[in-house]
């Protein structure tokens, strides 16, 4: 695997290799979430079609999708780890610039997603993040030219907001969706993990008994309703409550778009109009997302 730091170098990689790349950015702090991401990529470019297409990793911690209150300043740089652990998973190119790189002027332009996908669950909590995420991913796909791009499912939203940002911009990559990683126990793979105690860890855990609670009552109900995900979305806000958590959200959407079913939609049934539970919570100091598909 080579390292490169500046666009120049990684143009000059690029060019010569023989056909576009398949794509996973990254802000670095890697785990077998990740790498998980980067083996799909590397069996995208394995595949027939498209033979000889190297396998782009980039880390790049991107201060436009901070909050000013959020962890940008302790999201921990690992590179030197990360570097090995890519390679070990497959990755021909590790594109890391720094800041003067990859802005080297104030960013005037950005790309802003539309509110009604942007303003909502996360969007609604992190004001900006994903005109930060979007503006961002964005100028790595005009870099990096990529014919496929691999982003986790645990980030769910990020995931349907990307998808359409390339759908709406007419850029010809495509987006896939790697499913999530869990512990043995359960819990999903995240960079902030990192940040738990173990008694957090533990507690963390609470997160994915809830989602696959809501899970088997939805699927078991013989007639689902507004008000049944409602009653489902408070009792589990409730109980994270109880035990000390700072819920954000726990909200049973859509799949497709992320908003409210349809009371007609969830009448004909889980097959026709699929849904997904989405949770955000902070414990201690330490905020956590999960999601589950119903
Ligand atoms: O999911 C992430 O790690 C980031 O949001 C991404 C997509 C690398 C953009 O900075």
């Amino acid at each position: 695997m080579k390292t490169v730091h500046t666009l120049a170098d990684l143009r000059a990689l690029l060019t010569a290799a023989p056909s576009a790349p398949v794509f996973v950015p990254t802000m670095g702090n890697l785990h077998e979430g990740h790498l998980d991401l980067i083996r799909q990529a590397r069996a995208i470019s394995d595949s027939a079609a498209i033979q000889g297409s190297p396998v782009v990793a980039s880390i790049f911690v991107n201060r436009l999708q901070f909050g000013p209150n959020e962890d940008f300043d302790r999201y921990p740089r690992t590179l030197a780890r990360d570097a090995e652990l890519l390679a070990g998973a497959g990755c021909d190119i590790l594109f890391a610039p720094d800041e003067a790189e990859l802005y080297p002027e104030p960013q005037g332009y950005k790309v802003v997603p539309p509110p009604e996908l942007a303003d909502i669950l996360e969007g609604a909590f992190r004001p900006g993040f994903f005109t930060g995420v979007c503006t961002v991913v964005h100028k790595l796909f005009n870099i990096v030219q990529p014919r496929a791009a691999v982003f986790g499912k645990k980030d769910y939203q990020q995931l349907m907001v990307i998808r359409n940002m390339v759908r709406q911009m007419g850029l010809p990559i495509d987006i896939v969706g790697g499913e999530t990683m869990r512990s043995a126990e359960g819990l999903a793979l995240s960079s902030r993990n990192g940040y738990l105690s173990d008694a957090e860890r533990a507690e963390a855990l609470t997160l994915i008994r809830l989602l696959r609670g809501v899970q088997t009552e939805l699927r078991a109900s013989e007639r689902l309703t507004p008000e049944l995900l409602q009653r489902c979305e408070e009792s589990a806000m409730a109980e994270l409550r109880q035990r000390g958590w700072a819920p954000d959200y726990v909200m049973v959407r859509r799949q497709k778009d992320l908003h409210h079913a349809t009371a007609d939609e969830l009448a004909v049934g889980l097959a026709s109009t699929p849904l997904v539970t989405l949770v955000a919570a902070k414990l201690g100091a330490t905020r956590l997302i999960d999601n589950l598909e119903v």
